[in-house]
């Protein structure tokens, strides 16, 4: 008789976004005329940029034609690409990157679950509460926890408590972890790193023999000239510290799948005999095993995004989100609603009135202003009391939603 993994029987209801999709769409159905808002998942809705649209439709013309028609591209990604990325990303920021050490993928969230499979199962794993729940998730199915308590709390993971009184961002833990999850600008808090606290997890990783895995794909929301882009800024995280990296909240590419993660060279962990192990030997092997890479297209459409007409585009998306992450934060304080983050990010991270759960406040807003947003805590037990309100929409839908707000929560 076959078996199943089960771990994933540990796993609680549905992942968070599809949970709250169900829940809307119940809605929906009760209510076919509401004309439902949704800043809830951080999804894009800007059109992809003009210079984007035009390197994929001449990749297409090219895989049309017998004399430029490609088939399996490199598991790594096109070296045209990934030389772009490291001297327009890292290497113009003064970071010690090469494109060798760069794999394309066709997404972070895929990136940083796959992580798992080069590392052992017997790692001490921090991650931030709350937290992107894939990395918690991920971390179940692989069997590196025990199951949860009525909190969501997996037994085995060290929880980081991030909240109003740290800035949402972690203190440094007493005791000794392997793995460290840290997400900057974050995922939901919309809370920034400074170089001084980027520099602190650093030096605790070098001390403790520890990995990074550090998400930075909200990177291009930093407009704080003083805050670090990359993990790579800070001396010695060649050593320490694997960053995950993605085209989707930049140029829009959630549907048209684009990212990348940086192994560098110099990172070893572990063998079980004591022996210290290249991590990007695994990884590449991983990737080439597992993976054929992402379509010539597309890839074709990222490199566009490092063209003089791509920059320039992307960064108009970005402002464009970034100024409804501001009427988001201005509309909401108005209603004297307290919020956080959306100012170097896309998410905006609000209390919720009169001490309402969550879940309660879901509803609330949902069936009263028929807006959706993502409640604190389906990120993490820390996040109970708190809401997340993506920016990613058009600025009609967000005025009309922070309108709606206002109008209901005013004092
Ligand atoms: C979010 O809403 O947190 C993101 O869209 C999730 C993701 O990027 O996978």
């Amino acid at each position: 008789m076959a078996t199943i993994n089960d771990n994933y029987l540990k796993l609680k209801a549905g992942y968070l976004f599809p949970e709250i999709g169900r829940r809307v769409n119940a809605f929906a159905e009760a209510n076919p005329d509401a004309k439902i808002i949704r800043l809830g998942i951080g999804d894009v809705t800007e059109p992809l940029p003009e210079a984007c649209r035009t390197a994929m439709i001449k990749a297409v013309e090219e895989m049309g034609d017998r004399a430029t028609f490609k088939g399996y591209g490199p598991e790594q990604g096109y070296a045209w690409l990934r030389e772009k990325i490291a001297g327009d990303d890292f290497q113009a920021r003064g970071c010690n990157v090469d494109a060798s050490e760069i794999f394309i993928s066709d997404g972070s969230k895929c990136d940083t679950g796959n992580i798992l499979d080069i590392f052992g199962d017997d790692n001490t794993i921090a991650v931030t509460d709350p937290v992107y729940p894939v990395y918690v998730d991920t971390n179940v199915m692989a069997g590196h926890t025990g199951a949860a308590n009525d909190k969501s709390e997996f037994e085995g993971l060290v929880y980081l408590p991030i909240t109003a009184e740290n800035n949402f961002t972690a203190q440094i833990p007493a005791q000794k972890v392997d793995l460290i999850y840290l997400c900057f600008p974050n995922n939901p808090t919309g809370a920034v790193a400074t170089k001084e606290h980027l520099k602190a997890w650093v030096d605790y990783a070098k001390a403790n023999g520890s990995i990074i895995f550090f998400d930075a794909a909200y990177e291009a929301y930093i407009t704080d000239p003083n805050l670090p882009h990359s993990i790579y800024e800070i001396e010695g995280a060649r050593d320490c510290a694997i960053e995950f990296r993605s085209f989707s909240k930049t140029a829009g590419f959630t549907g048209t799948r684009c990212a990348f993660t940086v192994v560098p060279k110099t990172l070893t962990a572990k063998a079980s005999d004591g022996s210290d192990v290249e991590l990007w030997k695994l990884w590449n092997r991983r990737q080439s095993t597992k993976f054929n890479g992402v379509s010539y297209i597309v890839q074709r459409a990222a490199e566009a995004v490092y063209s003089e007409a791509g920059k320039a585009q992307v960064k108009a998306l970005v402002s464009f989100y970034l100024e409804n992450a501001k009427i988001i934060r201005e509309k909401l304080s108005e209603a004297g609603i307290s919020v956080y983050g959306g100012v170097n990010a896309p998410y905006v991270w609000l209390k919720t009135p009169n001490n309402l759960s969550s879940w309660d406040f879901f509803d609330k807003l949902l069936q009263t202003c028929n807006v959706v947003g993502t409640p604190g805590s389906g990120f993490g037990a820390a996040g109970e009391g708190y809401f997340r309100i993506s920016a990613f929409n058009s600025r009609e839908n967000v005025e009309e939603a922070m309108r709606r707000i206002t109008e209901k929560f005013k004092a």
